[in-house]
């Protein structure tokens, strides 16, 4: 394996000195593997112990694990109640009203506020009032399209003192995409701002629930937050201000005690078929998981500033911007900008400014101001800084050296965090006082977490290591989505129909000679493009909404900046004269979203299709990477002589 030529780093001796940083909750490669043993031994003790550590229970549970991956009947901690707005709020409001919960660094420099756990302790029972006012009910379904201000979190907060299940979509999603997940999940609310601001541009986010609402009948309200105060299209009485109604409403609302198993939230996200998956969380087992994982893989200690630069509409900023901080009564920094505004030291000026101890980003990110040089990078002062973390996508063994030397001085441990949507927290993962690091390897899993690597066509366990199959996990743990929103059958078919007894990712994994593992990539229709998740089908059923595309394939192709990048192949139907490619790249931006638009469209007579009319992507990824030389077994194909064309098409455009 050619993984065995890259360096280990050991934990940077300054993270072990207690005299200059505090002492990590787990010091040694012994203590993980001791806990971690005995995590898996008996993982019912083990979750159990820790559920009653690090959550407010107001009635206790009895059993801590119901069913099995076999049935996907996965229940945790089934006769236990509580509230996730009063683990995430009020119990440090208590103890610590003063403290700094969320600090905003808005898009502007400069303009950065804070919002202590008593002041959320507040916004959140306003509008908890305010939504219990508009007649909402424990299990009713309220969607957010929201920019990075901290009244998104605001909102999570309120619908979870509620027992309402929030469904967060993405502010960079277009109407229709918007539509179809309101209507998915019969979103009887829509939580949204006026406009966004993101890197100097607006996001028309009011205009574009609008077009979203129109002709969908479930949502009765729309309660816009005033972000920039521009002049934006409102209609009373279906649409409502948030500092209005708040106002009206007491600062206090006693929070709704759930059923452990009850849903916290939907989130959707991409799978191999075109429809995005409404996946499901529940409220103990997912609040468990994000409180136990921020608390070790961050090593988050009393004072830290932890700051996570996702956005608020993925998994990354459910877990690690609101629930995982606030469980642990930490401070967490939204940052509403990108990267690069308005210089390539925005990151660096965040972290010195707020005196950040944790930073979570991508590698896409990474790659970026890796690509604008060390410059920008030095003369800020980054001592602050104990870990850095990468999620998304695997990370380059070159930006994960950059993030380290350059970024952490080689005096901070880099997590390289594994995990999906799907899992809720993250599974596969360094621990910065413990574990020696390979770049580009997430190393080892989280306690409680049961990997195997099984061979792709047997389903066959492959024991030991230096072995290469597809990653899965053999046993439940508390934060696991539980089903597809209104499609268990699609939940099961996923995720546990396909190695029975197993939860399988749906990626590529190696375990090299000393068990650390390497995440090689999907091994499904699913492609990354800068940390974002699409599903090829998504993006090949949007473009034959077109008028006059005939069929699409899409495929996802290497690209060193974001990690890959989407090219479409479509043919047209007959007699459909000239059409401009822009027209169906403003297709894709339309139905789902800018972020899913085709970096490059090649206009053919015909698709590589099997005789039973299958089209084999492959080829057409051989025939984009330059590899038209090995394209394999080709003889299943219908029509081997378009291969020549296509290659032709290909080298011409
Ligand atoms: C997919 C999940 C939950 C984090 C944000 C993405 C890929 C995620 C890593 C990593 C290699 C990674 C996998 C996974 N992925 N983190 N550290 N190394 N690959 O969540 O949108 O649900 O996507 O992202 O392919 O299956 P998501």
């Amino acid at each position: 394996m050619s993984d065995a030529a890259h360096a280990v780093h050991q934990v940077p001796s300054r993270l072990l000195d207690a005299s200059k940083c505090p002492k990590p909750h787990i010091d040694s490669f012994e203590t993980y593997k001791k806990l971690y043993e005995e995590s898996i031994k008996d993982p019912q003790k083990f979750w159990g112990e820790k559920a009653k550590e690090l959550l407010h229970w107001h009635k206790p549970f009895e059993t801590v694990l119901y069913g099995g991956l076999e049935h996907g009947d996965v229940a945790w901690f089934r006769e236990g109640e509580l509230n996730a707005s009063y683990n995430c709020v009020d119990r440090h409001a208590y103890v610590n009203p003063d403290k700094v919960a969320i600090i905003h660094e808005a898009d502007e420099p400069g303009n950065s506020r804070s919002i202590t756990y008593g002041e959320l302790l507040h916004q959140v029972s306003r509008l908890a009032n305010t939504l219990k006012s508009l007649g909402l009910k424990k299990g009713d379904t309220v969607a957010i399209y929201m920019p990075m201000v901290p009244e998104a979190a605001v909102a999570f907060l309120a619908c979870a003192r509620l027992g309402l299940i929030h469904s967060v979509v993405f502010a960079g999603f277009s109407s229709e995409a918007l539509r179809s997940r309101i209507i998915d999940a019969s979103s009887k609310l829509v939580i949204t701002a006026d406009e966004g601001r993101r890197g100097g541009k607006t996001i028309h986010t009011k205009k574009i629930v609008d077009v979203a609402l129109e002709g969908c009948s479930t949502v009765e309200h729309v309660l816009v937050f005033r972000r920039t105060g521009s002049e934006v299209p409102f209609s009373a009485p279906r649409d409502l201000w948030w500092h209005e109604e708040l106002e009206k409403h007491r600062p206090y609302c006693p929070p709704e005690i759930v059923n452990s198993e009850d849903p916290l939230f939907l989130l959707y996200t991409s799978g191999s078929t075109g429809k995005p998956k409404g996946v499901v969380h529940t409220t103990a087992g997912y609040l468990l998981g994000a409180a136990i994982t921020f608390k070790y893989v961050f090593d988050y200690q009393e004072n830290d500033i932890y700051g996570c630069m996702a956005d608020i509409g993925w998994i990354t900023g459910h877990t690690y911007i609101i629930y995982g901080p606030l469980l642990n009564g930490g401070t967490t920094v939204l940052f509403e900008s990108t990267p690069v505004y308005p210089s390539p030291s925005r990151y660096w000026q965040v972290v010195a400014q707020h005196k950040i101890t944790q930073l979570y980003t991508a590698p896409t990110a990474i790659r970026l101001l890796r690509r604008y040089g060390d410059d920008y990078v030095k003369g800020h002062d980054l001592s602050s800084l104990r870990v850095i973390g990468s999620v998304g996508e695997p990370i380059n063994p070159e930006a994960w050296e950059w993030y380290y030397e350059v970024v952490g001085r080689k005096e901070c441990s880099v997590v390289d965090t594994y995990w999906q949507t799907e899992t809720g927290s993250i599974v596969l993962t360094p621990l910065p006082g413990a574990t020696a690091m390979k770049p580009g390897s997430a190393t080892f899993p989280f306690f409680g977490i049961e990997t195997a690597v099984l061979d792709a066509e047997s389903g066959k366990e492959l024991e030991g290591n230096d072995v290469e199959g597809v990653l899965v996990i053999k046993k439940p743990w508390p934060s696991m989505a539980r089903t597809v929103y209104a499609n268990h059958h699609r939940y099961m078919d996923t995720y546990l129909n396909v190695y029975k007894g197993y939860y399988f990712t749906g990626d590529g994994v190696g375990r090299d000679h000393d068990g650390y593992y390497w995440i090689r990539g999907r091994v499904d229709d699913v492609i990354g493009v800068s940390g974002h998740r699409l599903s090829t089908a998504e993006i090949e059923s949007a473009l034959i909404l077109h008028s006059s595309v005939a069929e699409a394939a899409v495929i996802g192709v290497h690209d060193d900046l974001t990690g890959q990048s989407v090219h479409a192949f479509c043919t047209l139907k007959p007699n459909q004269g000239e059409t401009d490619v822009n027209e169906l790249v403003l297709q894709v931006r339309k139905t789902i979203g800018s972020f899913a638009a085709p970096k490059k469209i090649y206009l053919v007579n015909d698709l590589p299709k099997t005789r039973s009319g299958k089209i084999m992507r492959r080829v057409l990824r051989k025939i984009v990477s330059g590899e038209s030389d090995q394209l394999g077994d080709v003889s299943t194909l219908a029509d081997p002589s378009i291969v020549p064309v296509l290659i032709d098409s290909v080298q011409k455009s």
